[in-house]
């Protein structure tokens, strides 16, 4: 039986950090056995911000290395690079005749964007959902694996997908679907300031590449409390957090001696500070190492863009022949 075709894009800023790795980045991994998976880095999209070239081709060769790095498998994937594939803007620009301002205008990332850069309100910002929504139909997938904040940009992809199958009569569209992972299945990786889950832009995140020197002073700027002065006390969020974090990354008797201090009130946060921070370098340092040798590898890095290109260009192509064919555009030579 064919297996299911799943299709997501990364934007290739900033690094991965423990809570990427955690979530999304130990979904994609565990579903290359299961689906014909399309992972790309979409430098397209990040033309939207105006990275300097130099910038984003850096950015580009990072997210590729961190991600192989993780354990995308390029012989099971299909990992590659957005502007490698010529159709995908092809696509994006066809099916930009239908989709209208009125909705562009609507959605609540561009709103966002909109507002808090009103200098650079540029058509590409706009149309940003378009693009998108050609990334995942171009390879008919069935299933989008998304967060929260995709969400939308996934609905509107589902729309123009089925506004296409409508206009010309057919059903060349699967309409993706959200993918969403057990709850259960989950580790959610708290941040370093005392509230909320790990994130980037929360500034309160340990990326995967970040040298020791940095993980320790971020370590020890951790939020905590006063420590507890009744015995078996409730912790606190921030010191939850700490504990959370230990039990990701530390050995259970690790985790056990400080509950233990922690229970007869003789925890001394800084010592417990002291072991996460060591304890989370030791589980990175493997990470951190394959990343750079990766990085250092470019002819590997070529050969695994090139590879990704040519197979996503094979299914981009099909697609897209058959869109032109239903709308109407033949060759006349
Ligand atoms: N917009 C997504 C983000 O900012 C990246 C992205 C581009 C994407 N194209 C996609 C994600 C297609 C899923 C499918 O994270």
């Amino acid at each position: 039986m064919e297996k299911p075709i799943v299709v997501s894009g990364i934007r290739p800023t900033g690094y991965l950090h423990l809570g990427n790795y955690f979530g999304a980045v130990r979904n994609f991994i565990r579903m290359q056995n299961d689906y014909t998976c399309y992972f790309f880095i979409a430098d397209i999209h990040s033309l939207t911000t105006h990275p300097t070239p130099t910038n984003l081709q850096a950015g580009v060769k990072q997210v590729l290395a961190e991600y192989l790095a993780c354990g995308i498998d390029p012989e099971k994937s299909t990992i590659f690079i957005q502007s490698d594939v010529p159709e995908v803007t092809e696509l994006y620009t066809l099916l930009n005749m239908n989709a209208y301002l009125g909705e562009l205008e609507r959605t609540t990332s561009f709103k966002d964007k909109a507002r808090k850069n009103p200098d650079n309100v540029n058509a590409g910002l706009l149309t940003y959902p378009v693009l998108m929504a050609a990334d995942i139909i171009i390879h008919k997938a069935q299933f989008v694996p998304v967060g929260k904040d995709q969400e939308q940009n996934l609905e509107m992809a589902r729309k123009f997908a089925a506004r296409f199958n409508r206009m010309y009569n057919n059903e060349l569209f699967p309409i993706p679907r959200p993918f969403t992972f057990d709850g259960k299945d989950m580790i959610k990786v708290p941040g370093l300031d005392g509230s909320g889950k790990m994130g980037k832009s929360e500034g309160n995140a340990i990326n995967l590449c970040e040298d020791p020197k940095s993980i320790r002073k971020k370590v020890m700027r951790a939020v905590t409390d006063l420590g507890p002065t009744e015995p078996n006390s409730k912790k606190a969020e921030p010191v939850e957090n700490l504990f959370t974090l230990m039990k990701i990354v530390s050995a259970p008797e690790t985790v056990a001696h400080f509950e233990s201090l922690y229970n007869s009130c003789e925890i001394r946060y800084g010592d417990m500070k002291k072991q996460l921070a060591e304890d989370i370098i030791s589980y990175t340092d493997p990470i951190r190492n394959k990343i750079n040798d990766i990085l250092a590898d470019t002819d590997y890095l070529t050969k695994v863009a090139r590879m990704g290109a040519e197979r996503a260009r094979e299914s981009a192509a099909k697609t897209l022949s058959e869109v032109k064919s239903l709308i109407g555009i033949k060759s006349l030579f």
